[in-house]
C-alpha cells in the first residue's frame, strides 16, 4: 500500500453524455449507478452531493485512473487480488483514513476490481462506524456485480468473504473505458455473471452492446437488492450457478476464475433443474447455448472429483441443511433446499468433461 498526494488526471466531462443511469432504490440510502464511457468524470458532482470536505481515494489502477474528486484528497495505491483482500489490508486502509484526518462526514473513493471495491467498502463501513464511499469499478465483474448492492467483505485463511458488512455506496461509476485494457480472461470472468442474468429475469442480453449488457445486469441487480437488501429471500437468485461455481473454484484451487466457475455452474443448474422436472429440455439446452455464446467454459474440468464437489457444496453458505441450489422453474429462479443428493451426483457424473 503506497500513499501520495499527487493530482489525478482529468477526463472530458462531455464523455458522460452517452451514459445510462440506474437507481438502487433504498429509501434515504438510494444511490445512482452511472454506466458508460467516461462516466468517471461525474465523481466531483457525486462528491459535491455529499457533505464531504476531504476524500481518500484508494486506487488499484494507478493515480491517473481517478479524476479530481473536487475536494482536497489523499491518494492510496493498492493492488487488486484475493491475496490482498484481508483484515490486515483493512486495518492499513483505516490507518490511512485516520492519517488523512478523514471524518465520518468525508468520503472514501475506491477504484479497482471487485476485490478492491469489496475491501475498501468494508474499511469505509468500519471507519468511524461508517464513512460514505463511492465506487469506480474497473473490471467487468465489479461493474455488473461486486460494486453494486452493498455487500463488502474480506477473506480469512479458511474461506472467501467470511468477514463483511452491508454498506451501500453513495454512487457507483461504471466507466466502460476502464474495460478497454482488460485482459481477455478478466473480461470472460465478468461475462460469467452476465450470462447468469439470462436466467434470473434480465432477459436475453446476447445481442446487446457491452454497455447495454452491463446496464441490464445492473438494473436487474438493483431491483433485487431494492426488494431484499439483506439477502433473506429474493437476493439468493443472484447466486444462480454459484453453488457448483464456488465448489469448482475451491476444487481447482482457484485455477478456474469466479465467472468461469459460475458459467459451468449455470450449465449444471439447468441440467439439474431438468432432472428434477422443473424445466423442459429446450430450457435446459438454453443454459448451454447462453453460456457458450459468451465464450465461457461449459464443461467440468478434467480432474475434479464428484464426491469432493458434493462435499464442498454441502458447506455452501446457502445450504443450512443438505444441498441447496438456485434453480429455474415455472415461477422463475428460486432457492431450492434439500435437493436429493443422488440426483445431484447423477447430474454431475453426466456433465461433459474437458479433455474427453
Ligand atoms: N453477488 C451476490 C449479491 O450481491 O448478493
Amino acid at each position: 500500500m503506497s500513499q501520495s498526494a499527487a493530482s489525478p488526471s482529468a477526463v472530458p466531462r462531455s464523455a458522460a453524455a452517452t451514459s445510462r443511469r440506474i437507481d438502487v432504490e433504498l429509501g434515504e440510502r438510494s444511490y445512482a449507478v452511472h454506466i458508460g464511457p467516461g462516466v468517471r468524470v461525474l465523481l466531483a458532482d457525486e462528491v459535491a452531493a455529499t457533505d464531504a470536505r476531504r476524500a481518500v481515494v484508494v486506487t488499484a489502477r494507478g493515480l491517473e485512473a481517478v479524476p479530481d474528486p473536487g475536494v482536497p484528497h489523499h491518494m492510496v495505491e493498492v493492488a487488486d487480488g484475493e491475496e490482498h483482500k484481508n483484515l490486515a489490508s483493512v486495518e492499513g486502509l483505516c490507518r490511512s483514513f485516520a492519517d488523512a484526518g478523514l471524518t465520518r462526514d468525508d468520503i472514501v473513493v475506491s477504484c479497482g476490481g471487485g476485490t478492491t471495491t469489496d475491501m475498501v467498502g468494508l474499511a469505509a463501513s468500519l471507519y468511524h462506524r461508517g464513512t460514505p464511499v463511492i465506487h469506480l469499478p474497473t473490471s467487468l465483474l465489479a461493474q455488473v456485480d461486486a460494486s453494486i448492492g452493498g455487500k463488502t467483505g474480506v477473506n480469512l485463511p479458511t474461506g472467501k468473504n467470511l468477514v463483511g458488512a452491508y454498506w451501500q455506496p453513495r454512487a457507483v461509476l461504471c466507466d466502460t473505458d476502464y474495460l478497454d485494457t482488460l485482459p481477455a480472461r478478466e473480461r470472460l470472468n465478468g461475462y460469467g455473471e452476465i450470462a447468469r442474468c439470462h436466467f434470473i429475469g434480465a432477459g436475453d442480453l446476447r445481442r446487446l452492446p457491452l454497455h447495454e449488457q452491463i446496464a441490464a445486469s445492473v438494473a436487474r441487480k438493483a431491483e433485487v437488492v431494492a426488494a431484499d437488501e439483506r439477502d433473506t429471500g429474493l437476493r439468493h437468485i443472484l447466486n444462480y450457478g454459484h453453488t457448483l461455481g464456488h465448489a469448482l473454484e475451491r476444487a481447482t484451487d482457484f485455477a478456474l476464475r469466479h465467472g468461469e466457475a459460475v458459467a459451468v455452474g449455470t450449465v449444471f443448474a439447468g441440467r439439474l433443474a431438468g432432472a428434477l422436472g422443473r424445466i423442459d429440455r429446450e430450457r435446459v439446452a438454453e443454459h448451454l447455448e447462453v453460456v457458450a455464446h459468451y465464450g465461457l467454459p461449459t464443461r467440468l474440468p478434467e480432474a475434479v472429483d464428484v464426491g469432493e464437489l458434493v462435499e464442498l457444496m454441502r458447506r455452501d453458505k446457502k445450504a443450512t441443511s443438505g444441498l441447496a441450489f438456485v434453480l429455474d422453474g415455472a415461477a422463475g429462479a428460486e432457492l431450492v433446499r434439500d435437493v436429493d443428493e443422488a440426483t445431484v451426483m447423477d447430474c454431475l457424473r453426466a456433465m461433459p468433461r474437458d479433455g474427453r
